[in-house]
């Protein structure tokens, strides 16, 4: 049924999915009579499905949707593998189209990379298929688990069984409820055992979960990471406070019944706000930290440093960033947002000199560590702010200018000022790794406005059955930035002899 006005608050739609949104979910588009259209999203939604759905929010021309009957399955639905996942995505909010085939997903990912930065590819370049993974299950190599106080209720459930305590992931929309998480399709194998264990012998020593509402409690987090080619696993639990009598204990039991943890690390987080990143850290058993290796290099990661959550796919991205780096014996690499300067250290056999540039103070002393190990002692790391501490090194006058730039930015992009400075480096090539194509499309407008010309797209999946998608855009100065550059050197130093 069809409705003559723009859509409200529980009304019933009939409705056909065309695409997938940036968030990954269902869009579609219902008449409203004189009113004209409106789009409906719905979670969970897969494109060609025709869904019965009811109307749960309006926007102006956009309404959300839920579910409430599959009248045409979608052709590219797949069976879910998680007991955690519904028909409508369920409440785990981990993956959002486990139900949509592996390829349809790659597709969907090409069609929004391509929506995204086409208008600035040039003649002839286009959006080149993503990469995805061969067996795209247990990929994930780092997992941050929440403990909560008001667990999340199955429908159906026993109204009696006791739900004031969870030990899993925050439901999407619900942000005081926690989903018990017992099975995990996406984390590394074992990953749901170690979970298991830390809930039983939680709940065993009556420990109690931080409550987000009342700020009480002492369990937070539990941040599981492996090193997938080391075998090294990393435990660490946030609490709110450091209360060793029974932390100790806890962690006696954690190692008894898990002998493969590797290290854990107590990280004490007395603050309200919801963060797997505490004040203060005490090591409770192993060195603090694992090892991962990557092309061939081996990193030391702390609890906190950034990298790459899926390593076998994280290799093929760094391997396009190294043919598109197309470097020369003694070239200059800048790596700006460089975390544990995994990107710059996997460059530096092909390159003269590596600089990095990273805020988070355990990164860069990570990096550092990294390219003492590997031997690598063409490496720089400089910490701070990419803003400020870029514009002061270059200023100092004292290092070579890039001949690439790699641009690897948290989801937001770049700060709009920090591309003037990047262009004032004018290097030959840059290379940027996106995780967001809508943030990069930005960023690549003005780096194209600058002279720069993107020569190739190629994006790889590293979040299989979620909506993220990494993108390497290789970018080189146009002919015109080089004639301006030259045009500039002679006015200052006369024309070369
Ligand atoms: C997407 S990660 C990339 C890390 C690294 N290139 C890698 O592949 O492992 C972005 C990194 O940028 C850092 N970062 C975020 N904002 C920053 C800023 N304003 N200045 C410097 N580093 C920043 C984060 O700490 C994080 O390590």
């Amino acid at each position: 049924m069809q409705s003559a006005r723009l859509p409200r608050y529980g009304d019933r739609l009939e409705v056909r999915i065309e695409r997938l949104d940036d968030k990954g979910l269902g869009l579609g588009v219902v008449g409203a009579g004189s009113d004209g259209e409106c789009q409906v999203r719905v979670r969970g939604g897969l494109p060609g499905a025709r869904y019965g759905v009811s109307v749960v929010a309006r926007r102006r021309r956009l309404v959300d949707a839920k579910v409430l009957e599959v009248l045409e399955a979608s052709p590219d639905a797949a069976p879910s593998r998680c007991p955690h996942f519904g028909s409508n995505g369920g409440p785990c909010g981990g993956c959002t189209f486990q139900h949509l085939a592996y390829d349809a997903q790659l597709a969907a990912k090409r069609q929004r990379v391509t929506a995204a930065l086409a208008p600035l590819l040039g003649t002839g370049v286009t959006v080149e298929p993503v990469i995805g993974m061969a067996h795209p299950w247990h990929y994930r190599n780092k997992l941050d688990f929440t403990f909560g106080a008001r667990r999340y209720r199955a429908e159906g459930e026993d109204p009696e069984r006791d739900a004031t305590f969870a030990l899993g992931l925050h439901v999407p929309g619900m942000w005081s409820k926690v989903l018990d998480v017992e099975r995990c399709a996406i984390a590394f194998e074992g990953a749901d055992t170690v979970l298991g264990t830390v809930r039983r012998l939680a709940r065993a020593a009556s420990l109690l979960p931080w409550d987000t509402r009342q700020h009480t409690g002492l369990l937070r987090h539990v941040v599981l990471r492996r090193g997938v080619r080391t075998g090294e696993t990393m435990l660490v639990l946030v609490t709110s406070e450091r209360a060793a009598e029974l932390v100790d204990p806890l962690v006696q039991g954690i190692l008894a019944a898990h002998p493969e943890l590797t290290t854990i690390v107590q990280d004490v987080n007395a603050r309200h706000a919801t963060i797997a990143i505490g004040q203060e850290q005490f090591v409770l058993h192993g060195p603090g930290t694992i090892d991962e290796v990557l092309l061939g290099r081996r990193f030391t990661l702390s609890p906190h440093s950034f990298f790459q959550t899926n390593t076998l796919q994280a290799e093929r991205l760094f391997e396009l960033v190294r043919e598109e780096a197309r470097l020369a014996p003694a070239g200059v690499v800048f790596d700006l947002y460089c975390g544990a300067g995994t990107i710059g250290l996997c460059l530096a056999d092909l390159a003269g000199e590596v600089v990095g540039f990273e805020s988070v103070g355990a990164a860069v002393a990570d990096a550092r560590a990294n390219a003492a190990r590997n031997g690598l002692a063409g490496a720089t790391f400089v910490e701070g702010d990419v803003l400020e501490s870029l514009a002061a090194f270059t200023a100092e006058g004292a290092h070579s200018r890039p001949d690439v730039v790699v641009l690897d930015p948290p989801r937001a992009g770049l700060h709009r000022k920090v591309v003037p400075t990047v262009l004032t480096l004018g290097a030959l090539r840059i290379v940027y790794v996106s995780c967001n194509p809508e943030s990069a499309a930005r960023d690549l407008a003005a780096l194209t406005e600058g002279g720069y010309v993107v020569e190739r797209v190629c994006p790889v999946d590293l979040f299989p059955h979620t909506p993220h998608i990494e993108t390497v855009i290789a970018l080189r100065r146009g002919d015109d930035a080089q004639q301006r550059e030259q045009l500039q050197r002679t006015e200052l130093t006369g024309p070369e002899a």
